[in-house]
Parts: structure tokens; C-alpha cells; sequence
């Protein structure tokens, strides 16, 4: 099992690696166009780098096959052991995986809705496959079938690709990804620190450090 961060900011991923459950960073052009539209991706990536360890995800943005495997290379000789490449599932985006894979290159097959997509990104080679949980439920479906009919393939034809849930509003969503059979869960900034919150948690610790800091005295 393993948590990933959904973010591109340096600052914002060391501090929540600190907390010791994450072991890698998925990115993407929308997050990153959000986060820093003026940022240098190369930069941008090599600061992710620094402060994180595990598995950083980089998508392509080129649009033919000969354009994503020379964008891919690009990529990953920033850092060889660690660069993901994030692989938007289409007809030429396949043979750029299945090329990359075998030169022993990470990839993460990404803005996956459905099981059959899934289980062709595992077959080519995918190191990682992408299932986006909010924009499957905006589409009307219920993910947890997908991920689990996804989880249940990849067992059964004994394939290593290992799923990533992304996409993730709310924490029904994680609870969700994780029952249903998501390898790794990729969660926003905002979600993680949800997941620590709970009001009867806070409420308890401050009856306890209550009593303590009026230990003694006299009711
Ligand atoms: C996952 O790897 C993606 O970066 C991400 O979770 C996409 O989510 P969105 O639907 O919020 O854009």
C-alpha cells in the first residue's frame, strides 16, 4: 500500500513528507498551469525532486507517438530512478508505453475512466494505471466497480501494473478507492489534511489536556 501527493508545489510536498505516509508525487499540466503557470516544468520538477522521494509522475503534452517518446526521454533522464512518465491513454500513446517499458522506463498510464482502458495500459507495459475517481462519478458511473473489476483483472492475468486512484473530491472517495482495491490513492494537499481531522478527535484531546492544565485544582 502506498499514498501519493497530487500537487506540484515544492513547498507544500516537503512539509506533507514530513508526515512519513507518502511515497511519491503525481503532477499534471492543469495542476501545474494552475500551481506555477509561469514556472520552468524542468525546474519545477527538479524542486519536487528534492524534497520528496519515491515516484514523481510527469505527463506528456506532445500529441503523436514520435513527439511523446523524445518528450519521454527528455524526462526521464532528469532523474532516471524516479521520473514516472505519465502517459495520456489514446492509440499512440500504447506503443510510446509499451517502447518505454521496455527500456526499463516508469510509466503511468493517466485520465483513465474504465476497466477495458486499464487493462490495455497494464498489457502494454504500464507501471502504473490512473483511474480518475471525481470525473468518472461526474460522468455518472460508479468507480468502485471500475477499480475493483480493474484490481480483479490485473490479479487474476497476474499483470504488475498497480493502480493509482486520482481525481479524488472528498474523503468518500479515498475510502472508497481503497476498498475497492486501489494500490495508491493520490490525494490533494487540502484531502490529506482532511484525513487527519476528525471534530471528536479534537474534541477529545482537549478534554484530556483540559484536566491536565487544571489537574489539582479544586472544582
Ligand atoms: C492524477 O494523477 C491526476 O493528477 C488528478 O488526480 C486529476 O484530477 P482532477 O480530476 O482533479 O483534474
Amino acid at each position: 500500500m502506498a499514498l501519493f501527493i497530487d500537487s506540484s508545489d515544492p513547498k507544500e510536498i516537503q512539509e506533507l513528507f514530513a508526515w512519513g505516509v507518502l511515497s511519491g508525487v503525481t503532477t499534471n499540466p492543469l495542476i501545474i498551469s494552475r500551481e506555477a503557470p509561469d514556472a520552468d516544468l524542468g525546474e519545477r520538477i527538479r524542486e519536487i525532486l528534492k524534497v520528496s522521494h519515491g515516484d514523481v509522475s510527469v505527463e506528456l503534452t506532445t500529441e503523436n507517438e514520435k513527439d511523446q517518446l523524445e518528450e519521454a526521454l527528455g524526462y526521464h533522464a532528469w532523474n532516471p530512478e524516479r521520473i514516472c512518465i505519465k502517459v495520456p491513454m489514446s492509440e499512440h500513446g500504447l506503443p510510446v508505453v509499451h517502447a518505454l517499458a521496455k527500456k526499463g522506463i516508469k510509466t503511468n498510464v493517466t485520465c483513465l475512466m474504465a476497466m477495458n482502458q486499464a487493462y490495455l495500459a497494464a498489457l502494454a507495459g504500464a507501471t502504473y494505471v490512473s483511474i480518475f475517481s471525481g470525473r468518472v462519478k461526474d460522468m455518472g458511473y460508479d468507480v468502485r466497480s471500475v477499480i475493483s473489476s480493474t484490481r480483479n483483472v490485473l490479479d487474476r492475468e497476474g499483470l504488475p501494473s498497480k493502480i493509482i486512484v486520482g481525481s479524488m473530491r472528498s474523503m468518500m472517495d479515498i475510502n472508497e478507492a481503497l476498498e475497492a482495491g486501489a494500490h495508491v490513492p493520490t490525494v490533494t494537499p487540502p484531502l490529506l489534511r482532511k484525513m487527519v481531522w476528525n471534530p471528536r478527535t479534537e474534541s477529545t484531546i482537549e478534554e484530556f489536556n483540559s484536566a491536565w492544565r487544571n489537574r489539582g485544582k479544586k472544582k
